[in-house]
This record gives structure tokens, sequence and C-alpha cells, in this order.
């Protein structure tokens, strides 16, 4: 009995078993009875936010909902459903789980499935349901619930779909592994829009276009093409462009646009006018812009155009129901100048090609998202020993890990960016990001304080405390050391998510070189070690660039370089140069000793990195670069550029720089110290006028006054002598001013400054001497004691004239050599011929006053003495019977020595 009685026991309990678990599905469906929600049978798409998440969202009933053709790049573990009241950053981060089943790490291709909620989830408490990772608060893509009510109606289209993402189209047709073309056709309307979808670098362009009908070979000559891509600020854009020849877009000798240009161009050659004025303008560029993003390394551009066009020169009518030719490219985009003021794109290479394509009919062939291999688009900052990183806050134009609130933080004035930062080199943080922002290190990748999040956190450096705005910055030290570990997170104590990522890095350049400088606009790291006959260099770009260019010398012309690039097969390279010219021509390859090369490009961020010995020791008339010798106790001038790309080849127009110094910083190899050149010229310019003016004019003259102009009746020598002198030491020491006011230092160790010193004290020491003249004697015969004087004076002044005279020629030189001018060569010529004039107007003088003496039979040797002859000055300045006049200041005895003029020679 016991045995039947538990046997019976077990079948029963069996039995409910059977009825629980077999029933577990009918039950759970039988729960949602087929209930009045408006949002039964709701239809949409997903909005793609990352991850290349595409896919169709609808509601079965009140407890599941059906997700079909979802394609999705892996997320982590916690990919969970979600759902919230908005799709809002607050909302967003304010959802909650809605199903118990997990999106798992494989990479979702075409996927059908169906989805059930939580017992305790209605649809009424949610309007967003979300693919969302939970451990990173990170939104992969969501779709909005709305009741057909709320739904406003499309008068444009009815029979499309209601939602339809920009993201989404009907066709998609694999162009090459990294390039796909997606369209939608609307026959009705007359347009088609098309999808462009490239696992890309921003840099490149993304090209598609039809062929002329019937051209069998020769694809690209006449075709009417797209080409569309990013621009600098990440802005996309799309234009219509026309092909005639294969060449970059320029004007040939009618004046007429010819090769790769935008539709426009060629109307514009045709009619010259103004674009604004130009009634066609509209429709020559009918390649509209729909929608861009840039997301996980792919771009994607959607435009519009129409299937029948009114520009019916640069425009193929596509006729929708036959098969047509099309072509297509990637390749890189070159940014506008002074030249070409749009965005052009450069030869594509080897990625382009055609394909046959009937747009009415339907295709898919893409299976799965697409998936690029560098993801990560955030730019890299990497920390300086030095300069302080700039913290601010901005508006969020990509961040990396959306949702995010609407401000979010920038470092160095860019927008979230990885920072890099060496264990034990210290960073030094500026914030001024606003009072509502404090910064902080932590391990925490939300931020925004953890512990009030309930999770634990370690916050390496900052805190409440580290605000401050721009005026009033608060500075922040921060040393990471052996125990950081190599991830952690800038962010703000208050908000979640204002910041990003911290890479923790061992020995990076600061710890393997000894000096590093910042080259002019902070836009490239320069750093040496010096040894006895070798200097190691490394220099790093602070953006995204395609070569890195470092030159010696205060211009691109003239100087040798070092071009740091990465090559086709992504090995680094560094190439060196001798440059003697603007153009490609003149860029000359070098073949210099190089060891220790190394080149990296790390997120579009370039280094290199090389040893090279600092005499290259050669002969230098066999090869320019032997002329490249560094000697490390003279500063040398440094400049730099960076551009898209280089080759190695044949060198094109494509390799001149898109960015470059603005000018060259002198650097000092033995102090490890930088100055920016700063272009003094002007300034220069005057001092040099106004010393020329005093030595080479007005102090020689008024000597030659003394000399010459004695016999002339009265005392006007001596009134041109003393009026020209002190005007001439008045100038000299505005000149001097202005040489010491502008270049705020005094090198004594310049043989410019060293002669300009002389001369100055040996021309002050002639007023004090003057002032201390011994009074003529009346007899004939001047005093020993007068006879000393004029005769220290005289000379004093004439040397005083010689070493202003080097003193002018050695600062040509200085001004030459300072700013490798070729004019200063004519200017010291200029001078040395004037001074050589100087000299036989002298001569000649000199010959006339002899016979003038010899004439006048005088008989007066001394002719170096200075009052000679009919000599006035006893009655003009000595009154010399009293000491009472020697405190009178220069004025007044300016003032006497105008009493002459009005007929007295008393005074006052
Ligand atoms: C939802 O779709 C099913 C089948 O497609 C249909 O039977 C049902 O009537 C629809 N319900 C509503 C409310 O439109
Ligand atoms: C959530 O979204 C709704 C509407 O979308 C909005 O009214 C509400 O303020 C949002 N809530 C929060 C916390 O932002
Ligand atoms: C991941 O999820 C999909 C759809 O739910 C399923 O088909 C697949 O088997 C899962 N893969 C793994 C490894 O769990
Ligand atoms: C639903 O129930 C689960 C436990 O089964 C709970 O963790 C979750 O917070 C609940 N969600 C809501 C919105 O109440
Ligand atoms: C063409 O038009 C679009 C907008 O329709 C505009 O964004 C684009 O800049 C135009 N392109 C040119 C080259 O004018
Ligand atoms: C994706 O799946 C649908 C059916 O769910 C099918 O019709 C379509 O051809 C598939 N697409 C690809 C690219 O495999
Ligand atoms: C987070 O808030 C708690 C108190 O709410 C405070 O004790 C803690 O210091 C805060 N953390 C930071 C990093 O400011
Ligand atoms: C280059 O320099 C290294 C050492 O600095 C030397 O051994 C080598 O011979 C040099 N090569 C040439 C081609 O000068």
């Amino acid at each position: 009995m016991a045995i039947s009685q538990s046997s019976l026991l077990v079948s029963i309990r069996f039995l409910i078993y059977l009825f629980v678990f077999t029933n577990l599905d009918p039950v759970s469906s039988q729960n949602c009875p087929q209930s009045n929600t408006s949002l039964l049978n709701f239809t949409t798409q997903f909005v793609m936010v990352q991850h290349q998440l595409r896919g169709s969202f609808s509601i079965i009933n009140d407890c599941s909902f059906r997700v079909s053709e979802f394609d999705m790049l892996p997320g982590s573990s916690h990919v969970h459903w979600w759902g919230a009241l908005g799709d809002n950053y607050e909302n967003l981060t304010s959802g909650f789980v809605i199903s118990d089943e997990q999106l798992n790490t494989t990479t979702y291709k075409n996927d059908t499935f169906i989805v059930n909620l939580m017992k305790n989830i209605t649809w009424d408490q949610i309007r967003v349901v979300s693919v969302w990772d939970t451990s990173m608060s990170s939104d992969f893509g969501h779709v909005l619930l709305q009741n057909s009510e709320e739904i406003p109606p499309d008068p444009s289209n009815s029979s499309l779909e209601i939602h339809q993402e920009p993201t989404m189209f009907e066709n998609c047709k694999v162009l090459s592994d990294t390039y796909r073309l997606r369209w939608t056709l609307r026959e009705d309307k007359n347009v088609i829009d098309i999808g462009l979808e490239g696992a890309i670098g921003i840099q490149n362009y993304m090209a598609f276009g039809w062929t002329e009908p019937n051209r069998e070979h020769d694809h690209m000559l006449n075709a009417d093409v797209a080409f569309t891509g990013f621009t600098e600020e990440g802005v996309p854009f799309s234009d219509d462009y026309y092909i005639t020849k294969y060449s970059e877009c320029i004007k040939n000798e009618n004046g007429q646009f010819e090769g790769v240009c935008p539709d426009f161009r060629y109307n514009h050659s045709d009619s010259d006018s103004d674009s604004d004025s130009d009634p066609n303008s509209d429709s020559v560029n009918n390649t509209n812009l729909v929608y861009g993003h840039r997301k996980d390394g792919v771009s994607f551009i959607r435009y519009q155009r129409p299937l029948k066009s009114v520009d019916k020169k640069y425009d193929w009518d596509i006729d929708v129901n036959t098969e047509r030719t099309c072509i297509w490219a990637l390749g890189l985009i070159k940014p506008p100048d002074s030249i070409r003021p749009f965005y052009l794109p450069q030869n594509h290479g080897k990625t382009f090609g055609h394909v046959h394509i009937n747009v009415s009919g339907r295709v898919n062939d893409c299976f799965g998202p697409l998936d690029a291999e560098e993801k990560e688009d955030q730019e890299l900052v990497i920390a300086n020993q030095k300069e302080p990183l700039i913290v601010t806050s901005g508006p969020s134009l990509h961040y990396p890990n959306p949702p995010n609130p609407s401000k979010v933080l920038y470092i160095n004035k860019k927008q979230t960016p990885v920072l890099r930062v060496e264990r034990g080199v210290p960073v030094k943080f500026s914030i001024q990001a606003g009072h509502d922002v404090a910064f902080y290190v932590t391990s925490d990748p939300l931020g925004g304080n953890a512990t009030v999040r309930n999770a634990s956190e370690t916050v390496y450096v900052g805190g409440p405390m580290a605000q401050g705005v721009q005026s009033d910055p608060q500075e922040l030290l921060w040393s990471p050391d052996r125990n950081t570990p190599d991830q952690v997170y800038y962010q703000s104590v208050f908000t979640q998510k204002m910041g990003w990522k911290v890479e923790v890095v061992d020995g990076g350049l600061n710890d393997m070189y000894k000096n590093s400088v910042l080259l002019d606009d902070q836009q490239v790291n320069f750093f040496w070690t010096l040894s006895e006959k070798s200097i190691s260099i490394a220099a790093r770009a602070e953006k995204k660039s395609g070569y890195l260019a470092v030159g010696f010398g205060s211009e691109m012309e003239n100087s040798f370089a070092y071009v740091g690039w990465i090559d086709l097969n992504g090995s680094g390279r560094v190439d060196t140069y001798w440059i003697d010219g603007m153009n490609a021509q003149s860029l000359h390859p070098t073949n210099e000793n190089l060891t220790y090369v190394r080149c990296k490009s790390e997120s579009g961020v370039i280094t290199l990195e090389f040893t090279r010995p600092l005499d290259p020791n050669c002969d230098p008339k066999t090869r320019p670069e032997c002329n490249n010798i560094i000697e490390p106790t003279t500063p040398v001038k440094l400049i730099w550029a960076m551009g898209a790309k280089w080759s190695a080849g044949h060198l094109t127009q494509s390799n001149m720089h898109s960015v470059k110094s603005s000018k060259p910083v002198r650097v000092s190899l033995i102090r490890g110290s930088a100055e920016a050149e700063e272009d003094l010229r002007p300034v220069l310019a005057v001092h040099g006028f106004m010393m020329f003016l005093a030595w080479g004019i007005l102090l020689p003259g008024g000597i030659l006054a003394a000399r010459y102009t004695k016999h002339l009746t009265g005392d006007i020598w001596f009134k041109i002598h003393v009026y020209s002198q002190y005007s001439g030491l008045a100038i000299t020491f505005l000149g001097l001013l202005f040489a010491i006011a502008e270049l705020r230092a005094f090198h004594l160790e310049s043989l410019h400054v060293k002669f300009g010193i002389l001369t100055i004290l040996t021309g002050c020491i002639q007023p004090v001497n003057a002032y201390f003249r011994p009074k003529k004697p009346a007899n004939e015969n001047p005093s020993s004691k007068r006879a000393i004087w004029e005769f220290v004076h005289s000379y004093t002044g004439r040397s005083a004239i010689v070493m202003g005279i080097a003193a002018l020629i050695s600062g040509m030189k200085q001004l030459g050599n300072r700013y490798d001018d070729k004019n200063t060569i004519g200017l010291t010529w200029a001078l040395i011929i004037w001074v050589g004039l100087c000299g036989l107007t002298v001569l000649y003088l000199e010959y006339m006053e002899q016979n003038r003496r010899r004439g006048s039979e005088s008989g007066l040797g001394g002719n170096w003495v200075l009052g000679n002859g009919e000599d006035e000055d006893a009655d003009l300045l000595g009154n010399g019977n009293g000491n009472h006049r020697e405190k009178e200041s220069e004025s007044e005895r300016m003032e006497i020595q105008l009493e002459p003029v009005s007929g007295r020679y008393t005074v006052i």
C-alpha cells in the first residue's frame, strides 16, 4: 500500500510537473490576452546609435515583441532590453531592464527572434525600447513606441513605411569588403534615396554614380557621380560631380573647368557670373544630403537625387527598368585651399570599380553589419610634462558612449578625447569647465560620483573642489604611478558621462628623451637627447594627419626635412629631404644616415623617431645633406608641416601640406629651451633707419661741418656742428630704446651689440668734454690745454664715427642672419657704398681745404684743430670768466646758441 501511495504521489507530482512545464509557454501567452492596446501590431525600425545596429521591431501582444532582420556588432556581456520614458539622456539613464532575455556577444546578422517582457512590465510603462549596455550605460539603438493616433500623418507618401529610419533602405548591394550601396526607389516622387556606407577613415570620401549610357569601356569619363564624405569639422556633405577628364578639377586655357569637378563649376565657367545670381545654380547641384553619420569607424551618408534631372548637361537620367553601369570609388578627400575652395576627391588608387544595377529590382546581399578594423574615432591627447592640459566644457557633437548630457568635457579644445598619460610623468590640469563641473579621475566609467549609485570607485585625483572658470582656473596635479591601472576615466563628480578614457602607459617619449619643447601653434611636440656625436630626435603630431614633416630652417624652403609617414603596406617610414623651393619639384630626397628609425600612427597621431650624427661627415660638394650639420651650441630653427598623404615615388601636389607652422621656433639644444621667432623686422628696420640717420648722416655731417665750413661767415659751422651732434645723439638713444624694448633682451655676445655700446659710450663722451672745453685764449696761439682738448675732442668724435659705421654694418649682418633675408645683402652694399661716397667727399673737401689754407697763407698747421681761424665760439659758449654757466642745462645753452641769430652775443 505504501508503495502504491508513494507511487501515486510521484505520479501526481509528475502530472503537476508535466502540467506546469508543458503549459508554461501557452500559459504565459494566455496571460497576454489580445488586449485592446493601440500598440498592437505596431511596427517600426531601430534608430542606430552604435554597433551598426539595424532592424525592425514589432509588438506581437501584451508581453512580447518581434525583432527581425537584426544586425548588430557584438557588445559586452551586459547588453539588455531596456525600457524608458523618453529617448533623452535623463530618461534613458533612469530606465530599467524589461526582459530576462539578454543579447549575447555574437555578431547579429539578419537575425529574427521574439523577446518576452518580464511579468511585471506592461507596454504602458515604457515609451522607448532600447538595446542597452548596463555596464557602460550605453545605448546601442532604440525604438520609440507611439500610439497610432499620435503618429503624425505623413502627407508626403503613404505607400512608404511609416517610420523610415535614415539608416534603413529597401535594397543593399555590396560594392567591396568595406563599401556598400543601399537604396530606396521612390518612382512616384521622381527620386532615389541612396545610402553609401564605408568602413573607411573619416578623411576618406565615398563616390558613386552613373556612367554615360551605352558606353562600354572607360566608365569614368562623362560619369555623373556623387562625391560624399565629411569635412574637417566632421560635417557630412554630398556633392554632385561630373567627370570630363582624368585629372583634378582645373581650369584649362579657355577658362573652362575640366577634370573631376562639381557640376556648378562647369556651369560657372560657362557664364562666369556670380554664383548667387546664377538662376541655374540650384538645379546644377541636385544631390541633396539627407543624413550622415560616422559610427564605429563606418561613414554613412544618405542623399537623394532625381531620377530625371532638370540638368540635362551634367546629370544622367536613371531609367528604372533597365540595368545600368554604375561606378564607385573610395579615396582621400583633399581639403579646400586658396586655389580650389571646396572639398575635392584625390586619386582613389585601387579602390574603385563598377557594378550593373537595375534600381527597381529587389537586391539585398549585405549580410550582417560592416565591421571596421579601427572603431575608435576619438581624438587622442597625449599629456606633456610641461604644458598643462586645459579642461573645458562644451556641447556634445560625437560623444563616444551615448547617451550623454548635452554638455561634455573638452581637453585642449578637443571633445572628449582619449587622454594618454605616462606612469611617472606628472600631469597638470588647468580646470576651467565652469562651477557645475568638478573634474576627477576615477576607475568608474560613468563618473558622477559612483557612491551615489551605490557603486564603488577609486578616485585618483580631483573631486568636488576641482572646479574653475576661465578667468580663475583651478590647477590640479596628478602623478600616475606604478599602481595606476591601464585604463581609468576622467569625469565630472556632479554629472555622469561627461568625460572619457584615460590610457595609462609605461615609458613614453617623455621618459625616453631628455628634453622636449612644443613647437609653434602647439601642434607638434619635439623631443631630443644629445650625445657626444649624435642626436636622437622624436616628434609627435598633436592632431590627426597622414604625415608629419619637421624641418630645420626658418622656412620650408631651404630646409632639411624629416618626413614620417605610413606606407601602403602599413609600415612606418622616415624619409629625409632637402627642400629648396615652394613646389613639389624642389623637394629632393636625400640619403641621410639615420639609425633607430621608427614611425607609427596611433589613432591618426603620427610619431617619428630617429638618431642621426651631429655632423654627417661627408663632402658638402657631393651631396646637399652633408651641409646638414647640427651645432648644439647654436639654436636651431624648427618648423613643421602636416598633411593628408605622403607618397615616396612620384612627388605630387598632393604631398603639399594642409597645415604648417606659422613661424619657426628657435630651439636651444643645449639648454633645452625654445623661443618662438617673432617677426621684428619692422621694428628693427626703424632701429636701423634711426641709427643710420644718426651715424651715417647727422654725426658725420656735424664733424664735416666743424672741419670744413669754418671759413664761412659767422658761426654757422658751430651751429650746424652742435645741432647735428645733439640731434644725432638723441636719435641714437631713441633707436636704442626701440631695439631694447622690442627684443626684450640685451645679448652682449653679439658683435653688433658690442660695437653699438662702444659707439654710444664714445659718442656720449663728446658733449661732456665739450662742456669742459678750456677757453680759447685771446691771442693767436691756443693754449696747450686747449690744443689737447681740441685733439681729444676731434679724435674721439672721429673714432666714434668709425665705430658707428662698424656697428651699422654688423647690425645689417645680424639682421641678415636672423631672417635669412636676401635683401639685407643689398642694403649692406648700399651702406658700404654710402660710406665710400662719404670718404671720397671728405677727401675732396680736405683737398679743397688745403688749397684754401695755402691760399690764405695762414700757415697754421694743426689741421686737426677745431677752433682755428676766425673763431668766435668764446663769445658764444665761453663767457669763461666765471663758472656760473656750468650749472646751466643744455636747453639753456641751446638758447644761448640761438642768440647770435638775433644779433646779440650776450646771454638772456
Ligand atoms: C495584427 O495583425 C494580425 C495578423 O497580421 C491581425 O490578425 C490582427 O487583426 C492585427 N491586429 C490589429 C489590432 O490590427
Ligand atoms: C522623460 O521624457 C518625457 C517625455 O519624453 C519628459 O516629459 C520627461 O520630462 C522626461 N523625464 C526626464 C526625467 O527627463
Ligand atoms: C545569441 O542569440 C541569438 C538570438 O537570440 C541566438 O540565435 C544565438 O544562438 C545566441 N548565441 C549564443 C552563443 O548564445
Ligand atoms: C520587475 O521584477 C524584477 C524581479 O523579478 C525586478 O528586479 C524589477 O525591478 C521589476 N521591475 C519593475 C519596473 O518593477
Ligand atoms: C549642394 O547642395 C547641398 C544642399 O542641397 C549643399 O549642402 C551643398 O553644399 C551644395 N554643394 C555645392 C558644391 O554647392
Ligand atoms: C534576411 O532575412 C530575410 C527573412 O527574414 C530574408 O528575406 C533576406 O533575404 C535576408 N537577407 C540576407 C541579406 O540574407
Ligand atoms: C560622493 O558623494 C559622497 C556623499 O554623497 C561623498 O562622501 C563622496 O566624497 C563623493 N565622492 C566624490 C568623488 O566626490
Ligand atoms: C651611418 O652611421 C653609423 C654609425 O653612426 C655608421 O656605422 C655607418 O657606417 C654610417 N653609414 C654611412 C653610410 O655613412
